[in-house]
């Protein structure tokens, strides 16, 4: 009997081969404490997954200004990066591929993560509106973050460089940027969170996608693009983002359970990325 198409080799780039068609979603697991470093139950956890033909990690913070999960890892200081090392010696030892997912969770913070660094940071002084966030001093009401200065988004940048640099020296195979559920990323290219009138924002799609370009541009500084992905959720309502579609439990562009979610109409034109 032919083998699953499924369980078949693919080629992702030249450099790059999938021993299967399978990718581990990345998934925050909110395991590693207040050290944020990954331990040897992370690497349990990874190892256990490295049948699948790549395994993208959980959102891994690329500051401390970043931060906005309680038990989220990191990937900017150095003991985080050697930590790493251990989490990606293993997984490559029982034959699998991982990639780091650099995140910044943006307006979907509170200060209490970053008490030296004070508020969340956004692209304009919009708070979610949902009633709590889970913090390291239980629930509190969302803040309003602060908007950032052309200043900090440069430093910001250079933060998704030095993850990237780190991802590298921690021996993963490529990272993901996290563009996606109402993140940092997200929040600059959607017009509900952004109302900046300077060059990265406003109802110009060039210039809220100007901090994703200029991001990724910054980790292309140090991975090939064939060790690059960009993660999008442009249907997601995750964080108090607004669907564009309306209606509907979709499949594939967002959270599996979000009350909403289909391909918008320009995924759709893009069969790879889109199975509805
Ligand atoms: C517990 C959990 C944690 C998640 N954490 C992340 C994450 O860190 N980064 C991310 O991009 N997506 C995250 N997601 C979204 C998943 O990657 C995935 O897109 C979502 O579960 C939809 O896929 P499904 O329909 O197969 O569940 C998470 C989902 C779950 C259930």
């Amino acid at each position: 009997m032919a083998p699953s198409p499924l369980l078949t080799p693919f080629t992702l780039a030249d450099d790059l081969k999938l021993k299967n068609r399978m990718v581990l979603s990345p998934m925050t697991r909110g395991r590693t404490g207040d050290m944020q470093r990954p331990d040897k139950m992370t690497a349990q956890y990874y190892v256990q997954r490295a049948s699948a033909g790549l395994m993208i990690t959980e959102g891994t913070l690329i500051s401390p200004v970043a931060n906005g999960w309680v038990g989220a890892p990191e990937i900017y200081s150095k003991s985080a990066t050697i930590a790493w090392k251990e989490v990606t010696d293993a997984v490559h030892a029982a034959g699998g591929l991982i990639f780091c997912q650099l995140w910044h969770c943006g307006r979907a913070s509170h200060s209490s993560f970053h008490t030296k660094e004070g508020k969340a940071v956004a692209p304009s002084a919009i708070a979610i509106d949902e009633p709590t966030i889970h913090s390291p001093i239980g629930k509190v009401p969302h803040e309003v973050p602060a908007p950032m200065t052309v200043d900090q988004i440069k430093e910001t940048v250079a933060d998704f460089e030095r993850a990237a640099a780190n991802a590298k020296a921690a021996g993963f195979d490529g990272v993901e940027i996290h563009g996606a559920n109402g993140y940092l990323i997200d929040s600059f290219l959607q017009t509900k969170t952004n109302k900046r009138t300077d060059e990265y924002g406003g109802e110009s799609l060039e210039n809220r996608f100007r901090f994703l370009k200029e991001v990724t541009e910054a980790v292309l500084k140090v991975w090939p693009a064939s060790r690059v992905g960009v993660r999008l959720s442009p249907n997601g309502v995750y964080n108090d983002q607004v669907c564009l579609r309306g209606g509907g439990r979709g499949r594939g562009c967002s959270w599996g359970w979000a009350p909403c979610g289909g391909c918008s109409a320009c995924i759709r034109k893009l069969p790879h990325f889109c199975s509805t």
